[in-house]
């Protein structure tokens, strides 16, 4: 007998050859495929990350699995479907009439799916994901870990972005070390899960205010976790795969690299169009720098960027120095 989390993974693998299939339907072909032929995605990418489509239908996959010997039971607990509303013996599709993309866990196994919406309708979420299961814990996994692993390892750094469309762009422009927090806020297992294979993160989010904010406090997550942090920012509006497609691979690469920037340079560049040689907004500069350089376990490289901010900031290391140990006097 199999226990739980072995059926729920094969139940996962059920849909997600499911769902891959569908894409050769009439209707897949139709609708999901052209999509992502629009988008630039080669058949290879498809096959390499596992997309697919969930027919516009209530339930296709239900009926499928249940031929197929799958109980609701585990559909449920798989995230697949969903109990009807006031009648908990009927159940429904999950995701319907839209684009899959596979989850995968750090072995390749399939154990969610993050689901796009192909119309303009506001009134629907663009991605509808699976939810929390035994097999999918969100703030454990990262989408693209397992593609991205190999090579993390070898590049020795690992770009992290929002979206699931952002890890699959850079893939076709050739770069396979990248993974997305799927639009949440990083958390410290998915830190630990990057250094496994290397010590260093360059934050790749998308070019809005929103982006801005989240690299900021990934910033902060990642020193936390004693790691080394870079970030690019991108032109308003663009996400790593919009600027890739429109800039094309070589010229993208060449602005990855042009335009990484060490956090406290990040940080002064943000502040570079308001602060200029106001005192108030220069001394918020200088305290926001202090506060993620606090953050670092490592007293030596704390030291090492003490000194770098004293630097780029144009003030004395030993101010640096004193407000440092000011939020640490506070914390005991
Ligand atoms: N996201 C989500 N639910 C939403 C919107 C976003 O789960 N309603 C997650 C998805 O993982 C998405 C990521 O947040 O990939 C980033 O969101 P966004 O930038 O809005 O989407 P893109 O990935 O850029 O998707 P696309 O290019 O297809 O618009
Ligand atoms: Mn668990
Ligand atoms: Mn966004
Ligand atoms: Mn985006
Ligand atoms: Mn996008």
């Amino acid at each position: 007998a199999y226990n739980e989390r072995e059926s729920l993974y094969i139940v996962l693998n059920f849909a997600k050859e499911f769902f891959v299939k569908n894409l050769l339907t009439e209707e897949g072909k139709a609708i999901g495929l052209s999509y992502f032929k629009e988008r630039g995605f080669t058949p290879e990418i498809i096959e390499k990350f596992d997309l697919g489509y969930a027919m516009n239908g209530w339930d296709y996959l239900l009926q499928a699995a249940q031929k197929g010997g799958h109980s609701t039971d585990l559909l449920l607990k798989a995230g697949l479907i969903l109990q009807k509303e006031g009648d908990a013996s009927r159940f429904y599709d999950r995701f319907r009439g839209r684009v899959t993309f596979t989850i995968h866990n750090l072995g390749g196994k399939s154990i969610g799916f993050g689901a796009r919406i192909l119309t303009q309708d506001k009134k629907q979420p663009k991605y509808i994901n699976s939810p929390e299961t035994e097999v999918y814990h969100k703030s454990d996994i990262l989408y693209g870990i397992f593609q991205a692993k190999k090579s993390i390892r070898e590049k020795d750094n690992c770009y992290l972005v929002e979206g699931y469309t952002d890890v699959i762009s850079l893939h076709l422009a050739g770069i396979e070390n990248v993974v997305a927090s799927s639009g949440t806020s990083l958390t410290e297992n998915q830190i630990k899960l990057i250094k496994r294979f290397t010590d260093n993160i360059t934050v790749l989010y998308d070019g809005d205010a929103a982006g801005i904010r989240a690299s900021l406090r990934g910033i902060d997550m990642i020193l936390e976790g004693g790691l080394n942090v870079k970030a690019v920012v991108f032109p308003e509006g663009e996400d790593p795969d919009s600027f890739a497609r429109k800039v094309g691979s070589a010229a993208f690469s060449s602005y990855l690299a042009d335009n990484a920037q060490d956090f406290i340079s990040f940080m002064i560049g943000l502040h570079a169009d308001d602060a200029g040689n106001d005192p108030i907004k220069q001394a918020d500069l200088i305290k926001q720098v202090v506060q993620s350089i606090s953050k670092i376990p490592d007293p030596v490289i704390r030291t090492v960027y003490v000194r770098q901010s004293a630097g780029l900031l144009e003030i004395d290391e030993q101010i640096i120095q004193a407000e440092l140990n000011k939020i640490y006097l506070k914390s005991q």
